[in-house]
């Protein structure tokens, strides 16, 4: 069965705890934690003590999403702070084999994310290390912007590599994703949905996340 992932980035940061929990009860599967330096990304978001925080008023897993450059420099302070997953961007790291064994070094669980217009070829040679690709499936850096659908095909491609190879690992979607586009995202073979906006900005966020689990692709 797929995961949701809700994205705090649009919670109500003045009640960052009570929106955790809100969506934890709703269903949620993991909480996705945008992390954002103003240089990787046009925006500035949040840091370690954040997730910390976050990871005092939840028992699921902190999928931190590192859009910043020079990742390796806060490896250690996400990891000590309670992320459970962490994320790094191809286009950000130099040394990307190295960095993905700093994670698990660091009792993480190593991911990379893939903007839309990088190829899949990136990964061919770490694939085997990783626990979770995250595809976008909007440019990095806002919430609330639009699906882009090129993806679909990479997500169909990369499910094809790791069946061939016979991994194990899961394939996040992240950016414009919600009830109205996880039909397509998961048939084309994602099993881990980010979703910021559409839950959020939601009046019910269970009967949202029921919806977008309703509206899913199982894996065949
Ligand atoms: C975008 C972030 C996303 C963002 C998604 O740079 O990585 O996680 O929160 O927001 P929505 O779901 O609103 O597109
Ligand atoms: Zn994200």
């Amino acid at each position: 069965m797929g995961k949701i992932a809700p994205s705090i980035l649009s919670a109500d940061f003045a009640r960052l705890g009570e929106e955790i929990r809100k969506v934890e009860k709703a269903g949620a599967d993991y909480i996705h934690v945008d992390v954002m330096d103003g240089h990787f990304v046009p925006n500035i978001t949040i840091g370690p003590m954040i997730v910390k925080a976050a990871s005092s008023v939840t028992n699921l897993p902190l999928d931190v999403h590192l859009m910043i450059s020079e990742p390796d420099d806060f490896i250690k302070a996400f990891a000590k702070a309670g992320a459970n997953i962490i994320t790094v961007h191809a286009e950000a790291a130099t040394h990307l084999h190295r960095t993905i064994q700093f994670i698990r070094d660091q009792g993480a669980r190593p991911a990379v994310a893939l903007n839309p217009a990088t190829p899949l070829d990136t990964l061919e040679y770490v694939l085997s290390h990783l626990d979770m690709v995250l595809l976008m499936t909007v440019n990095p850096g806002f919430g609330g912007q639009a699906f882009i659908p090129e993806v679909i095909p990479k997500i169909q491609k990369l499910r094809r590599m790791v069946e061939d190879l016979g991994l194990n690992l899961e394939i996040e979607v992240d950016g414009g994703i919600g009830p109205d586009t996880i039909s397509r995202v998961s048939a084309a073979g994602a099993d881990v949905f980010v979703a910021g906006s559409a839950i959020f900005y939601s009046d019910d966020y269970e009967k949202t996340i029921r919806l977008m689990r309703e509206r899913m692709v199982p894996l065949s």
